[in-house]
């Protein structure tokens, strides 16, 4: 019996399927299945896991491959011929040609501060001027006055705001996302920030993961007063995102000056208990035992990771949290160096990428150039590259056995890209390769532009 399909894209000059090899052991390693081509040694991850070592390296790449989809989901995926032969095409289906081109899976982007009003283009003077960062926000700038002009925003402007830069993430390849809250810091103004993300779930085409971020900053309300607003969380707002199931993750800034160690492990470990994954931005600025609390609460995540320890790179790597590294975060900051990547790949550590777009330290939302700095900045092999956008951050949003590859009962989550082979995704600078970007099965955007249906 063959298999219905609506829609094929065939003949891609590199099908990237990003999915495990196909397992079929020898002596010394484990080989692609035929008609597939590795792009380094044999994966050892098994399917399920996150990508570690040189499976980072396994993309599964079928030359002059195809994929066929029925409604939201994938049906084949193979060399042309053999897909051909598997499908039977119904009679509205759609045929996309890719001769030519890479077809790779959507981007996974794994964090972002999407919804907020105003902007703060005059910070970035101030830093370049010498002014850290942290000495902005302790004088009641930076985060707090993006948390000013978010409060004085009603919902319908911020759902307008963020649903533009969801176009513009869509258009760039981007498919799934993660969205925090993290600028109203009360409860009332974070469950706003909440349900403006629920609005966007519903009004756009991007799958998105809401993360309750409360513990963002301390507000003006209980300046002097950490704890007490610690406890607003624990008490106040987590009680309630919950009840009304507005997130699925909880995540804290735990940082020197902002939420110590202690602090982010009550509100991690309260959100656990109310059914929020934990996820940290952990060990940015200086070190503090993020990594290590990353592990202990066994959280999906661990975020930025500058000057994490070497002991805590050792325990995220057993306990499994993905290391998820923001480069456009650094570059933004001026900080003049990265993450160190190769050491957590080294230390085992599955390592995702993401642009933790945020008016404040990264203006940037497109993966492509995360893609660029993760390659050029951090030496990461592109193939490295490739699976941190894609399978490991879909592993970071827990969202793995639906995105993140091209395998068969995962959504169609498809980017064409008008390259000929992957080397050039993070190889090309500042020009977006994006032709189409099929989402759940449809065509939403192409010739790098949004279609509405
Ligand atoms: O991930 N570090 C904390 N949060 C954001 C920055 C938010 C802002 O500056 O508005 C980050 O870099
Ligand atoms: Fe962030």
């Amino acid at each position: 019996m063959k298999i219905r399909a609506d829609l094929v894209v065939e003949n891609a000059s590199e099908l990237v399927t990003v999915a495990a090899a196909g397992c079929e052991r020898d002596d010394s390693a484990t080989r692609v299945a035929p008609g597939s081509r590795g792009t380094g040694r044999a994966a050892v991850s098994p399917p399920g896991l996150p990508r570690t070592g040189r499976a980072m390296r396994e993309l599964g790449i079928i030359e002059n491959g195809s994929v066929a989809a029925f409604g939201d989901r994938i049906v084949a995926v193979g060399p042309s011929a053999e897909v051909r032969a598997k499908v039977s095409l119904t009679p509205d289906a759609r045929v996309i040609g890719a001769t030519g081109k890479v077809v790779l899976p959507g981007f996974v982007d794994p964090h972002t501060h999407l919804v907020f009003a105003g902007s703060r283009e005059h910070e970035f003077i101030q830093r370049a001027e010498g002014r850290s960062y942290m000495d902005i926000l302790a004088s009641g700038g930076g985060i707090l006055s993006t948390v000013r002009a978010t409060r004085a925003a009603p919902p319908s402007e911020l759902v307008e705001l963020a649903l533009k830069r969801l176009d513009v993430m869509l258009c760039h390849g981007t498919t799934t996302a993660e969205v925090k809250s993290g600028y109203g810091l009360s409860a009332d103004e974070e469950l706003k920030c909440l349900r403006v993300i629920r609005e966007l779930s519903e009004h756009h085409p991007m799958d998105i993961a809401a993360t309750f971020l409360g513990a963002h900053a301390v507000p003006p309300e209980y300046r002097g007063d950490p704890d007490g607003y610690v406890l607003c969380i624990t008490e106040e707002m987590l009680p309630r995102v919950a009840s009304e199931g507005l997130a699925e993750f909880c995540d804290v800034f735990c940082e020197h000056g902002v939420f110590s160690v202690d602090q982010s492990r009550r509100i991690l470990e309260a959100g656990k208990a109310m059914g929020l994954a934990p996820r940290l931005h952990a060990d940015e600025i200086a070190p503090m035992g993020g990594a290590e609390l990353a592990a202990e609460v066994g959280a999906a995540s661990a975020d930025h990771l500058l000057c994490a320890s070497p002991d805590g790179m050792r325990r995220m790597a057993e306990a499994g949290v993905v290391a998820t590294l923001l480069p456009a975060t650094s570059f933004t900051l001026m900080l003049g160096r990265y993450a160190d990547a190769r050491a957590f790949i080294d230390a085992g550590c599955p390592v995702a990428l993401a642009t933790d777009f945020n008016p404040g330290t990264s203006p940037a939302l497109s993966m492509q150039f995360v893609m660029n700095l993760a390659a050029f900045g951090m030496r990461l092999r592109p193939a490295e590259v490739i699976c941190a956008c894609t399978i490991n951050a879909a592993h970071a949003l827990r969202r793995a056995d639906e995105v993140g590859s091209l395998e068969v009962g995962k959504l169609a989550d498809i980017i064409i890209a008008d390259i000929d082979t992957h080397l050039k995704l993070p190889y090309q600078l500042g020009t977006n390769f994006v032709d189409k970007v099929i989402k759940r099965g449809q065509v939403v955007v192409t010739g790098g532009r949004r279609v509405v249906q």
